[in-house]
């Protein structure tokens, strides 16, 4: 497989970023999840001939994205996706909130289940809910499963919804279909609603290929909501530009009872960008799955050599590692020692939920292998 190599350093730091223009120069950042490599070819030059054309209004409708989508999931997730049934907008996140506040009454409880990306607590909040944390049931060293029994419970006990995150960032799990279905049976018989965010799906890697929840069973599609995009698969989510797809009358009307402006959010080059992405962008997403591979590979190995008390379980899909490194006794935090002594910037584990997140950090490993490696010689350094 042709790898996607990802930019060196020095090219890097000319971007402007949040990854880029967060840390001072001697820091190697590697927390916010944005890749290193550089954009697929087709969506480079569908932006460069949007820009000679003058092309950006506004999208002109969810349709052209939504239809580029349907080949994408027909192809390469298994999923049948209806274009009719899509809903686009500005990113996952705002998908997210909308689809809550018309699911959920305020203050009603969503489930979301630590540790976990940390804007889903400010998302349910964003929606006028309350957090209700089932946190993962397992861990690094036996694996994960979602705590179904809490979940059910968590719905019994008045939670209206619960966010899904399908594959699971911070921990790069890919639940099973089994688990999904399962749950979509726990939403069904509490009358509850599962918003599935898939933005990281197309990035499972390929011996453990993610599973829409929409696909599911008959129960996933009358009680689920699918929300995904193109922005971390080809790292555009400065684009602007999701998807939300439903499959059941149920759900349509929700979809269809979403204000006009959540549509309008859509970003033009967002759009573009994704058709492109959708269209051709395989060939690119495969070389980059490939790069991956290696570095959660290598990952491995650089911490078994040099940070051998640190735990990591290979993530199954994306590029976020999920370090315990309580064992290192750097606090609650030690993303913050890490920043401090090693220069090395890393997500903060307590943000993925106090209760799971102390001593650990998430780390971005969609870099060249050469800057993982100095990050954990650093790391080791820092002891
Ligand atoms: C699970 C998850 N959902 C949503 C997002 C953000 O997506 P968007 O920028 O489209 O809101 C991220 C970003 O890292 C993520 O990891």
């Amino acid at each position: 497989m042709q790898r996607v190599a990802a930019e060196p350093i020095e090219v890097l730091r000319t971007r402007t970023s949040q990854k880029w223009r967060t840390y001072a120069d001697d820091v190697l950042p590697l927390p916010v999840a944005e890749m290193d490599f550089p954009l697929a070819p087709p969506i480079a030059a569908a932006l460069h001939a949007a820009v000679d054309r003058s092309d950006t209004g506004y999208a002109s409708s969810s349709r052209p994205v939504a239809e580029a989508f349907q080949g994408f999931a027909a192809t390469r997730l298994g999923w049948d996706v209806d274009p009719a049934r899509v809903t686009c907008t500005a990113d996952v996140s705002l998908g997210i909130v909308e689809v809550l506040r018309r699911v959920t009454e305020p203050g009603d409880g969503v489930v979301i289940t630590p540790p976990i990306y940390p804007p889903f607590f400010d998302l349910v909040a964003e929606a006028g809910c309350a957090v209700v944390e089932v946190p993962m049931a397992g861990g690094i060293d036996e694996g994960w499963q979602l705590d179904l029994p809490g979940i059910e419970a968590a719905l019994a006990g008045g939670a209206r919804a619960m966010v899904l995150c399908n594959p699971h960032n911070p921990i790069g799990w890919v639940p099973d279909p089994e688990s999904l279905r399962a749950l979509a049976e726990i939403a069904a018989g509490a009358g509850a609603t599962v918003v599935s965010d898939e933005v990281h799906g197309p990035l499972s890697q390929p011996e453990s290929r993610y599973t829409p929840f929409l696909t599911v069973s008959d129960a996933a599609r009358e009680h689920g909501f699918a929300i995904t995009s193109a922005s971390k698969s080809f790292n555009i989510p400065g684009l602007k530009s999701a998807l939300i797809a439903t499959a059941s009358e149920r759900s349509d009307r929700v979809r269809a009872a979403l204000p006009y402006e959540v549509e309008w959010r859509l970003g033009q080059f967002g759009a573009i960008a994704s058709i492109a992405a959708f269209r051709e962008g395989g060939p690119w997403l495969d070389g980059v799955l490939a790069s991956l591979d290696d570095n959660r590979r290598l990952l491995a190995d650089l911490l078994e050599d040099e940070l051998p008390g640190v735990g990591y379980r290979m993530p199954q899909a994306s590029y976020l590692a999920w370090l315990d490194l309580s064992a290192l006794d750097w606090g609650d935090d030690p993303a913050a020692y890490a920043l401090e002594h090693a220069k090395v910037a890393l997500a903060n584990g307590p943000g993925f939920g106090a209760s799971v997140g102390r001593g650990h950090a998430r780390l971005n490993f969609a870099c060249t292998p050469e800057v993982l490696a100095e990050a954990v010689t650093r790391l080791a350094d820092a002891r």
